[in-house]
């Protein structure tokens, strides 16, 4: 196995939904086998870890996030063996391989509900929170608000209703149970012992429920979140917890208690204001950010995106940030879901690759570990029209043969439509175009990652934040063994000038629309093209 127990601090991080990605037996599903053929393409982007969605059977009444038997992998997807050869694969590129651990609900169709429901004498009833009112915990929110109306279900077997903070079909697991927190230990080991490097946690604020509050952040639950931490250190370590806790920066900074609870986590707060700045042409929504992130622990690390398999979330914005990003970015009414806008990364910003680059250059220049979503690495777009978040779940585009190369099922439907109309059509948007062209988006992001992981640098926390009175402009400097390395990026769609601070650097990279006539080091002087960016190095 690999060394090194902090490898997730300047790990380059892959989203992959399964289902989407190539399917090996022409079902029209992509599968786990379909994933091995294509490791030596993620290794060719640069991937260090991959991040798969949940592949567990499931009725996918929230695309496998149901999950209705936790210790087996969705027949649509393979089996066991699979999974294995999986990993053994990952790992012989020197890649590692994390899981999703779905620990808030199951499934309505999870045997443990199903006996929970007709049997109330059942050691499952306790397995899941009942109530003989709806009344219960009206200080919690409602997430999904375009589709429920209450966190409680009534029952008709059980004649009770029951919690779920998700879709009714996806009741909440009762952690106040010994049972069901020893259940959750036993299903992370069960997937460690097949060699997995960790979890991608789902959900995680809202595994207790206590009256009189909004049952999120509670401390039962960091303090059950730092037991399981405590499971990993003893039992495997080395092997990391990823949080998905959709959260305002305080409470998202106690998911890595001192050290001693999250590895990591996503950093949602920076998210939607990374789009905000690059619309308005205006770092401040980053900057101030940045300066009011509170600290994290040393051992730790944010995991930084852009998209990822859900809607851009809009909710930990102020009412005039998500008026103006709804706007902005969704300006007809299927794009919005939620709270949020159901679009990737390209059609957000109209294709306009340069824009594209320059949001990943951000991206990569930030203290935190990035990871990209599937297919967002060429450019692929979405599909409003499909259901939930399904738009933005279609087909991986490998090609420009049949199906974009993801299926040869040549009758019957896929999983979901591949994209094949307009500029994001797989004609158009493919891997295997992308990989010819020098200058195409797949090319340009694996530079981008090749410089950052030479200089390790990037994974420290200390920044510091120059230009602070060119609001156009977004750049940082930190320091490594060398001298320091500065990351300059203009928003804006005018030119910057740039005068740099005195200083003698070296040019490390700088953007595809970036005119070398504009770097002038000797001098001091950059001047920077509109949605360009020139990154330093060696600084003294
Ligand atoms: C996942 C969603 C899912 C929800 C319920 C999340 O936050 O990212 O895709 O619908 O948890 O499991």
């Amino acid at each position: 196995m690999l060394e090194n127990n902090l490898w997730y601090q300047n790990s380059i991080f892959y989203e992959v939904h399964t289902r989407a990605f190539s399917d090996s037996n022409q079902d029209g599903i992509g599968d786990l086998n379909g994933l091995t053929q294509k490791l030596d393409y993620l290794k060719s982007l640069g991937v260090d870890c991959i991040w798969l969605l949940p592949i567990y059977p499931s009725p996918l009444k929230d695309d496998g996030y149901d999950i209705s038997d936790f210790y087996n992998v969705h027949p649509d997807l393979g089996t066991l063996e699979d999974f294995k050869k999986l990993v053994e694969e990952t790992h012989r590129r020197g890649m590692r391989i994390i899981a999703d651990l779905v620990v808030n609900h199951t499934s309505d169709q999870c045997r443990w509900f199903q006996e929970a429901q007709s049997n109330p004498d059942s050691p499952y009833h306790q397995y899941y929170v009942w109530n003989d009112t709806p009344e219960k915990y009206r200080g919690a929110r409602i997430i999904f608000i375009d589709s429920e109306t209450s966190n409680w279900t009534w029952s008709e077997k059980a004649g009770k209703y029951y919690w779920h903070r998700f879709y009714a079909c996806q009741p909440d697991l009762n952690y106040d149970n010994p049972a069901v927190r020893e259940e959750l230990k036993s299903i992370m080991r069960f997937w460690l012992d097949m060699g997995i490097d960790g979890f991608r946690a789902d959900a995680v604020p809202y595994l207790f429920e206590r009256e009189g509050t909004n049952c999120e952040n509670l401390p039962e639950t960091h303090a059950f979140l730092k037991e399981l931490r405590r499971l990993m250190d003893a039992e495997y370590p080395g092997r990391i917890l990823l949080a998905e806790a959709n959260q305002w920066p305080r409470d998202l900074r106690a998911y890595f208690g001192d050290g001693d609870e999250f590895h990591m986590a996503f950093r949602f707060p920076l998210m939607p204001r990374m789009f905000m700045a690059i619309a308005k042409g205006d770092s401040t929504a980053i900057v101030d950010n940045l300066d009011q992130s509170p600290e994290i622990p040393a051992n730790c690390q944010w995991c930084t995106f852009l998209r990822n398999h859900d809607e851009l979330t809009v909710e930990m914005v102020t009412s005039e940030e998500r008026q103006f990003l709804w706007d902005f970015y969704a300006p007809e009414p299927r794009m919005r879901l939620n709270l949020g806008i159901r679009r990737r990364l390209a059609p957000l910003l109209n294709g306009d690759i340069d824009k594209i680059e320059l949001l990943y250059a951000i991206l990569f220049s930030l203290p935190g570990a990035p990871i990209i979503y599937y297919g967002d690495e060429i450019g692929m777009g979405d599909n409003i029209w499909l259901n939930d978040r399904d738009g933005v779940r279609t087909p991986m585009q490998w090609s420009a043969k049949a199906n974009g190369g993801f299926s040869e099922k040549l009758t019957g439907n896929l999983y979901l439509p591949v994209i094949q109309e307009g500029k994001f059509g797989y004609p158009q948007v493919n891997v295997e175009a992308q990989i010819n062209d020098p200058n195409s988006l797949f090319n340009r992001l694996r530079r981008l990652i090749t410089v950052r992981k030479s200089h390790p640098a990037f994974s420290r926390q200390e920044i510091e934040i120059l230009y602070r009175d060119q609001p156009e402009i977004f750049a940082v400097q930190f320091s490594e063994s060398g001298g320091k390395i500065i990351c300059i990026h203009n928003l804006s769609s005018r030119v910057q000038d740039i005068v740099l601070p005195d200083l003698q650097c070296n040019l490390l990279t700088q953007s595809t629309n970036q005119t070398k006539y504009g770097i002038d080091l000797p001098a001091g002087k950059i001047s920077l093209e509109p949605y360009a960016y020139v990154w330093l190095s060696h600084c003294l």
